[in-house]
């Protein structure tokens, strides 16, 4: 039962736990959260890769630096966001996170979301989509309301990092939605 978890400390400690998929046994560190601890703005990643499997931080690689910019850009204070991912632990070669190892993880993010309670969720590309709107599609940089919270899709940093005329784009879907968290 999710629900016994009362704070992000019992979370953390239960996702250390976790065998609950094979991804457990081949794991270097879990990934579990980076910012405040009651963020205005949630931002939800994909899965960890190389650099966040090695030092168990979120987005601490190529694709985190994409995501301070756009912090920056939005202007959000320290004590104004977090990072988690869909999954906690790094799939092989990186690839995207299959159903079973998000069903495995999701009573994590699920709680996680309940205890940081973000104001607006950002989903960071198709993948966090998938996790957290249970398969129903939200266009690129559309607002909507599921579960009771604000919800905007922008794309994944790791998408701009090729395609940095898409950061146009992105800045785009902060400035219409600024009401949101400013
Ligand atoms: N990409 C993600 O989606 N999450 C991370 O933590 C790092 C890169």
């Amino acid at each position: 039962m999710t629900s016994e978890w009362k704070t992000l400390e019992d979370v953390e400690e239960n996702i250390f736990e976790c065998k609950a998929c094979p991804l457990s046994e081949t794991v270097i560190n879990k990934v579990v959260h980076k910012g405040s601890d009651s963020p205005k703005v949630l931002f939800i990643g994909e899965a960890p890769g190389k650099n966040e499997d090695e030092t168990g931080v979120p987005f601490c690689g190529r694709a985190g630096k994409i995501l301070d910019e756009l912090i920056d850009y939005a202007e959000l204070k320290e004590s104004d966001w977090a990072v988690i991912n869909t999954i906690k632990c790094r799939p092989p070669k990186n690839r995207n996170p299959n159903k079973t190892e998000l069903e495995a993880c999701k009573p994590f993010l699920k709680r996680q979301i309940e205890l940081l309670d973000p104001k607006l969720i950002i989903l960071l590309g198709n993948t966090a989509e998938k996790a957290f709107l249970n398969g129903q599609k939200m266009e690129w940089g559309a607002v909507e309301e599921f579960e009771g919270r604000n919800v905007l899709k922008i794309f994944h940093p790791a998408a701009l990092i090729y395609t940095r005329s898409r950061t146009e784009d992105q800045h785009r879907f902060l400035d219409e939605n600024r009401y949101l968290f400013s």
